[in-house]
């Protein structure tokens, strides 16, 4: 249905209305929801088994976009929406995975491409996060300068966007309020817009210009996982594709990124068959009232994905900073017992992070480090190695522990892990 529309349902019968109360005739489409498990499947929790579906959710995401053979970016999969009026018709998942849905006729040309002067990445929460690492790729492979914006407040700051602006919108259900406002209005002022979701035929994808999904299927759990990891592979994906047009990116770092995408579900495979040491390690931790999350660059992303998720289903007080910003006033908050989480994972930067943990170290903090590279034993409480990645998708392998070691510990509190206090799956409302 689309905005303003009601419907009285009965056992045999669905009748529409406008919003004058006038009948309208609405197309049909069955779902199948067959298609799709929705059962723990043997996990104690959804977001234990969403986890877990990383590397087939982020392996049917990249299958979508590159062809595993040549690994060339298929054009034809970055297509207009059918409609980008109201009315448009409701595609069918089923219909979708057949890969009916997209038209021949390409329609972001070159020319369009080279047009485009900004980007603007507009998202909520979790996706907000993946937006942060999507700007990291798409500035570095297409050399264009991308902005992310909370959806909240870019709807209401009047941002100076035009024709020569993309605007990405990132959302999981497709249907959080604010993020949908924001793509009107830039709609409104000229934009092009691209809606990146999870779910086929939501309200967002009836707005936008382009809907571009990730496969990731149904994610019930309100802690946003694996739709987190698709979304940041989709997003490379789409820079791939984008820089390949540009030619703003040697061919070989192109070459070598989609070789290295189809890598990552074994190594995501890795990452998970070590939950027993995050676990240990909430076991450790899970009284503490107040954690800290620090990084830098990419890192400090991560960071902030990190502290999101631990806030929102352990309901532990915690905050992530730029791991620079600490001597700037948040040091002031370390004492003896604090724990610190880093996150190190580019080597330009590894350093200067230790050197900030460090500082906490000397005033008594705990730390908890995870990283790619070889770090002396002696000098962190806990250290969790993920495998080597290309920079780009280090986010991508770097959350995960980090999902679980917010899982591990909302557990040994014995709290709701699916349906966290006070949080719905979709924000619907402002
Ligand atoms: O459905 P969306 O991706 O638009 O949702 C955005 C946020 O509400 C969502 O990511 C939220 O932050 C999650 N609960 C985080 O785990």
């Amino acid at each position: 249905m689309d905005d303003n529309e009601f419907a009285v349902i009965e056992k045999d019968n669905i009748r529409f209305f406008d919003e004058e109360l006038n009948i309208i005739c609405k197309k049909y489409e069955t779902v199948n929801l067959s298609n799709f498990n929705t059962t723990k499947n043997g996990y104690d929790n959804f977001m234990l088994k969403e986890i877990f579906e990383q590397p087939k959710a982020v392996i049917n995401t990249i299958n979508n976009y590159i062809s595993s053979e040549n690994q060339g970016v298929e054009l034809s999969q970055f297509q207009p929406n059918i409609s980008t009026n109201s009315s448009s018709t409701i595609v069918s998942p089923s219909s979708i995975y057949n890969k009916q849905f997209y038209f021949s006729n390409f329609n972001l040309s070159q020319d369009d491409l080279n047009n485009i002067k900004q980007i603007y990445i507009v998202a909520c929460g979790t996706a907000m996060h993946a937006g942060l690492a999507g700007k990291n790729i798409i500035e570095k492979l297409c050399k264009i300068p991308t902005f992310i914006e909370i959806a909240s407040e870019f709807r209401y700051r009047d941002p100076i966007i035009n024709e020569n602006t993309l605007c990405i919108f990132i959302s999981q259900s497709g249907e959080t309020a604010d993020t949908i406002a924001a793509l009107k209005l830039a709609k409104e002022k000229g934009s092009k817009t691209i809606a990146l979701t999870n779910v086929f035929g939501s309200s967002i994808t009836r707005e936008a210009h382009f809907s571009f999904y990730t496969y990731a299927g149904p994610e019930i759990a309100v802690a946003s996982t694996k739709a987190y990891t698709c979304q940041v592979s989709l997003i490379c994906c789409f820079a791939i594709y984008m820089a390949e047009i540009l030619e703003s990116t040697n061919c070989n770092v192109l070459e070598e990124l989609k070789k290295d995408l189809f890598d990552l579900p074994t190594k995501i495979k890795e990452v998970l068959q070590k939950q027993e040491e995050i676990k240990n390690i909430a076991k450790q931790c899970y009284l503490q009232k107040d954690l800290f999350f620090l990084g830098r660059g990419i890192d400090y992303a991560v960071s902030l994905e990190g502290s999101l998720k631990l806030k929102e289903i352990s309901y532990i007080h915690s905050e992530a900073y730029a791991a620079g910003e600490l001597k700037h006033g948040p040091i002031a908050l370390i004492e003896a017992g604090v724990y610190v989480v880093g996150i190190l994972t580019d080597d330009k930067l590894t350093l200067k992070t230790i050197s900030n943990l460090q500082e906490v170290i000397s005033r008594g903090a705990k730390t908890f480090v995870i990283t790619n590279s070889k770090l002396p034993n002696n000098t962190f409480d806990f250290i969790f190695t993920v495998p080597k990645t290309n920079s780009f998708l280090t986010p991508i392998l770097s959350v995960i522990p980090l999902q679980l070691f917010a899982y591990y510990i909302a557990k040994e509190k014995g709290l709701d892990v699916d349906k966290p206090r006070n949080l719905a799956k979709s924000v619907t409302v402002e």
